[in-house]
């Protein structure tokens, strides 16, 4: 949530740091700003809105070349999306600029202390009374890298600062507590960025920084220190994918780009972990094959879309390996008292492992003694930096706020993570995992011919453009689909949209049947015991009472035909591997639905890609 970047270097940061905002947009965009270290003074414009409104502003009164600065895309929490609240916020003497993300707790009392010795505050936020401490401390010591510690040390809640001084013109200090900045190296100029697709373009060397840690960027200088002035350890990485990734290579939407790219982050995050006898190696792992033999128990914990592929995770983990597994919601998990040890091991699933609601969730769980394990598509970031072993997905940045091929890749790490568990408990064995293996590389193949299929739901999509609401049913896995789809209905099209498990119809939810509301239908492979079946019966008795029936049923699967106002054909996949293939269809309907409505589908109201607060 937010977006920030700081640059120094040799370039026009201004340039630098419009570039950057706009590929971090996709992490707030309620309003948009920047602030230049000038001649002696800090110069600045800001506007609610999305970035084109700062543009618009900057068109129309351009700021002087300056070769520091910092920026800020906001997703709101203290004070509405005005002008007036979107960062950066300035002292009084306009001498320092601060851009935030999180939220700082104790702002309520800081601002009263600031207000009884003087100052004047202009905005709700919470943000502004760092540049009025700034301005105090800075009186007492100049050092901008000093003063930004001695107000970080007073500070309670969850931040990323990036801060600039008039008076120090190369120099910006980034600080960080519970919310995501990295520093990318350059030659010659340095940058700091929520993520690294704040500075892609200009380099994939970046630098990680600590919980509590304060950083001095200079040209030719990363200085990291905590909050009391000690020299900090660091972790340096090269990323692996470049700007092209996180541009939309002529898509309309980075959703459909990002949709597209599915077979390909399935293959990717396959790759290279298993040999061809079967026998799997995950080399990050970072728990050893006998603390995963302790493993009596499985939590896994996540939010949205990716506590839905912890959903579909449980039936692998629980099949394959025989371990008792939960799943969680984040943000509720550590508040219900759950009963953890050594021996339960807490998988955490998020995309951006940035959620705050996670991320609290690691933390008492470890505090717990429970061993944690992240499954995440970001390197670098906190949610693996604080668990004890990690499996990345290899899907390469999401920008669009809906996951997508999050979601899939997240799948499929879930189920090489319940492989490698049957195989270190002894309970499958090589042949056996090296034919599961085989089907999840064929999985890949039946994504795509389900994107090459996508008209006939794009086709739906306009038919359905002016329904009121939408329904989506399923069973064993095809449950979490059925969620999945609707969510991402609800988050792009706004409309009203659930996801019901398809036995739990009639007891309540068939109220909501009337004549012609559209009820997809995710239909078991026939192999799947009699849940098929069931599911055919489901069909027939919404139907019945007025429903337009939307199936997606496996090929050959005739059942279903007399039942199915439109039929969407799914390659045969054993049950388990169903979600990979019958999701992409989901996707595409929400994304061409939203699109027909006018909506902006990459940014849909009111969400932000990653929610640092909680
Ligand atoms: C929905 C969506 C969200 C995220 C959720 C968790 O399309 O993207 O529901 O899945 O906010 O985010 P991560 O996976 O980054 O922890």
């Amino acid at each position: 949530m937010c977006g920030i970047v700081g640059y120094v270097g040799q370039r026009s940061a201004l340039d630098v740091v419009m570039g950057g905002l706009r590929r971090l947009e996709y992490r707030g965009y309620d309003s948009g700003g920047v602030a230049l270290v000038g001649d002696g003074t800090i110069l600045s414009a800001k506007k609610a809105g999305k970035l084109k409104n700062l543009d618009a502003e900057l068109a129309i009164h351009p700021l002087p070349l300056s070769h520091t600065g910092i920026g800020h895309t906001r997703w709101a929490t203290h004070g509405a999306p005005n002008d007036v609240n979107a960062h950066p916020h300035l002292d009084a003497a306009s001498r320092v600029a601060v851009v935030h993300n999180g939220i700082i707790e104790n702002f309520a009392s800081l601002r009263a202390e600031l207000e009884a010795s003087g100052h004047e505050l202009l905005s709700e936020t919470d943000t502004e009374v760092v540049a009025h401490l700034l301005h105090d401390e800075l009186e007492r010591t100049p050092d901008l890298s000093d003063a930004v510690r001695a107000v970080c040390r007073r500070l309670e809640g969850a931040f990323t600062l990036v801060i600039c001084d008039a008076a120090q013109p190369d120099v910006v200090v980034g600080a960080r507590r519970n919310s995501p900045l990295v520093v990318g190296r350059g030659d010659g100029e340095n940058f700091l960025g929520s993520d690294v697709a704040a500075f892609i373009e200009y380099t994939r060397n970046a630098v990680e920084l600590g919980q509590d840690q304060v950083v001095t960027i200079t040209p030719d200088e990363i200085v990291v220190t905590d909050f009391f002035g000690q020299p900090a350890d660091t972790n340096e990485y090269h990323v692996d994918w470049d700007v092209s990734a996180a541009e939309k290579g002529g898509y309309e939407w980075f959703m459909l780009k990002e949709i597209a790219e599915q077979p390909r982050a399935v293959a990717d995050t396959l790759l290279g972990r298993h040999s061809i006898d079967g026998h799997l190696q995950l080399d990050e792992m970072r728990l050893s094959d006998d603390e995963l033999r302790d493993v009596d128990k499985v939590i896994i914990v996540a939010a949205g879309t990716s506590y839905y592929a912890g959903m579909t995770a449980k039936y692998a983990i629980e099949h394959w390996t025989r371990i008792h597994c939960e799943v969680e919601l984040a943000s509720e998990f550590r508040y219900r008292d759950p009963i953890l040890d050594r021996s339960t091991l807490v998988v955490t699933i998020s995309q951006s492992g940035e959620t705050m609601d996670t991320l609290m969730a690691i933390r008492y769980a470890r505090q717990q003694r429970a061993r944690v394990l992240s499954i995440c598509n970001t390197n670098g970031s906190t949610i693996p930096r604080e668990s004890d072993a990690v499996i990345y997905t290899h899907a390469g940045p999401e920008v669009a706020v809906a996951s997508t091929k999050g979601f899939l890749a997240q799948v499929v790490a879930c189920y090489l993570l319940a492989l490698y568990m049957a195989q270190v408990k002894g309970v499958k064995y090589g042949d056996e995992i090296a034919s599961l293996i085989a089907e999840l590389e064929k999985t890949p193949a039946g994504i795509q011919r389900m994107l090459d299929e996508g008209d006939q739901v794009r086709k739906l999509a306009a038919q359905l453009a002016g329904s009121r609401s939408i329904l989506f049913l399923g069973r064993h896995v095809g449950y979490p689909v059925a969620l999945e789809g609707a969510l991402k209905l609800k988050e792009l099209a706004y409309i009203h949209a659930e996801g019901f498990a398809a036995g739990e119809l009639k007891h309540g939810p068939i109220a909501l049947i009337e004549e012609g509301v559209p009820v997809f239908i995710v239909v078991p492979p026939k192999a799947r015991d009699q849940l098929q079946e069931k599911i055919v019966s489901n069909i027939q008795e919404i139907r019945a009472r007025g429903a337009r029936t939307i199936v997606l049923a496996e090929d050959g699967d005739m059942d279903v035909v007399p039942f199915a106002d439109h039929l969407i054909r799914l390659p045969k996949v054993p049950t388990l591997l169903q979600p990979l293939v019958a999701t992409v269809p989901l996707q595409i309907f929400a994304c061409e639905l939203a699109s027909q409505l006018g909506h902006d589908v990459d940014q849909p109201r009111n969400l932000a890609k990653s929610v640092t607060v909680e």
